[in-house]
């Protein structure tokens, strides 16, 4: 331990950074054996089953948002890391395409914010989807061939956007939180004990197999005490959480496709950052659980999960084959908290503080110039 210590300080890089260049490597692939893969039977010992419990939340409301009986949930722990709930793909067959369908078409909408909203016209950015999806279905399309807009999309925020350049939520930059989102979150920290939860700001990434987001810490938020909530669709992606400092170590785990993180208690402020896209094996371009059909039995007149055209998976599979949509949900504010009348601004100074951009050592100017607008890091 103590040579290990040394050899960080010799480096200047912290056992974090290292974990992080270790996943991020692409040639040759990094070996992925000590991940943790809740999908399959866990071997690792610092991994414990969580029994959630299922009276928390009805059957017709977890259905309701698309979600199995609370009950058929497999819900995990991990040693360390109190109040951490790893919930792997509770989705109902089917059922994950509504989601998917709601990143891709719906939430990049206005009134959301997104990262193409920061170099061009409110007219320009209007409707990415319709604009994207002659070129995006293309047969044979060449490498050349600009990119979409939807293949430049990197972020989107929802109710009170997250300012990149402050790293602070404001009450004069909120717009209505997507109700069927608002909806699924209720439900899922229902089942986790918190009851009442607002989902109040979005924070949408987009990422491609040449993707990674820094190492850092959500902290924007006024209230600690609520969990945050993470959703991840499409490629599977290595997940690294950390400590409460940013050089502590970091446990590495996949995120698959319908996994739900939960992030609350003590493990809501840790350090965390996603260091790679797990290439996907040639002969499953989509994970199977994005290939079952959709169930009508789940449009149900109260259901929020609508049913998705088929022209419109057509797209959605077609970009998922080589990317993932990961979706945080966060309550900003305490039970009758307000904002402060006079939000304090850090970060603003252009100094690197705690938080989402995280700088990489070898990057370059270019770089730099594209994570302005690419949220934290969200680079490739
Ligand atoms: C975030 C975040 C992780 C992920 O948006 O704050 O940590 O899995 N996302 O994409
Ligand atoms: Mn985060």
């Amino acid at each position: 331990m103590a040579k290990m210590a040394a050899s960080v300080l010799e480096h200047g890089e912290s056992a974090f950074r290292k974990i992080f260049k270790f996943y991020k490597r692409r040639n040759p692939p990094p070996d992925f054996s000590d991940v943790i893969d809740f999908s399959k039977s866990i071997t690792n010992d610092m991994v414990f089953s969580v029994e959630l419990n299922p009276s928390q939340v009805t059957e017709a409301d977890a259905c309701r948002v698309g979600l199995k009986p609370v009950r058929d949930w497999r819900a995990f722990g991990l040693k360390g890391y109190p109040g951490f709930i790893f919930i792997s793909n509770p989705f109902q067959p089917g059922t994950q395409q509504h989601w998917v369908r709601q990143c891709l078409k719906t939430y990049p909408q206005k009134p959301n914010v997104c990262n193409l909203d920061m170099h061009m016209a409110p007219s320009e950015t209007q409707d990415i989807w319709s604009k994207s999806a002659d070129s995006l279905l293309k047969k044979n399309r060449s490498k050349r061939e600009p990119k979409t807009l939807l293949e430049k999309l990197r972020w989107v925020t929802l109710g009170y956007h997250y300012d990149w350049n402050t790293k602070t939520y404001s009450p004069d930059h909120y717009t209505q939180f997507p109700s069927d989102l608002h909806s699924l979150s209720q439900e899922v920290a229902a089942a986790c004990g918190f009851h009442g939860f607002k989902a109040e700001a979005g924070i949408l990434n987009y990422y491609f197999s040449d993707s990674s987001l820094g190492i850092h810490v959500d902290e924007s938020e006024l209230d600690h005490s609520r969990p945050l909530l993470s959703f991840s669709f499409g490629q599977t992606a290595v997940f690294l959480l950390g400590g409460t400092r940013r050089e502590d170590p970091a446990t590495p785990m996949f995120m698959h496709s319908g996994d739900i993180m939960v992030m609350s208690g003590p493990s809501r402020l840790l350090y965390h950052a996603v260091p790679c896209i797990v290439p996907a094996p040639a002969d499953q371009p989509l994970p199977a659980c994005l290939q079952q059909p959709q169930r009508s039995t789940h449009l149900h007149p109260n259901s929020v999960i609508q049913e998705v055209a088929q022209e419109d998976w057509e797209l959605c599979s077609r970009y998922l084959q080589t990317a993932r949509v990961n979706m945080t949900v966060r309550q900003v504010l305490g039970e009758g908290q307000a904002f402060p009348t006079q939000m304090a601004t850090k970060g603003s100074e252009g100094g690197q503080k705690d938080g989402y951009q995280e700088e990489e050592e070898d990057e370059d100017v270019k770089a730099k110039r594209k994570r302005n607008d690419s949220g934290y890091d969200l680079g490739s």
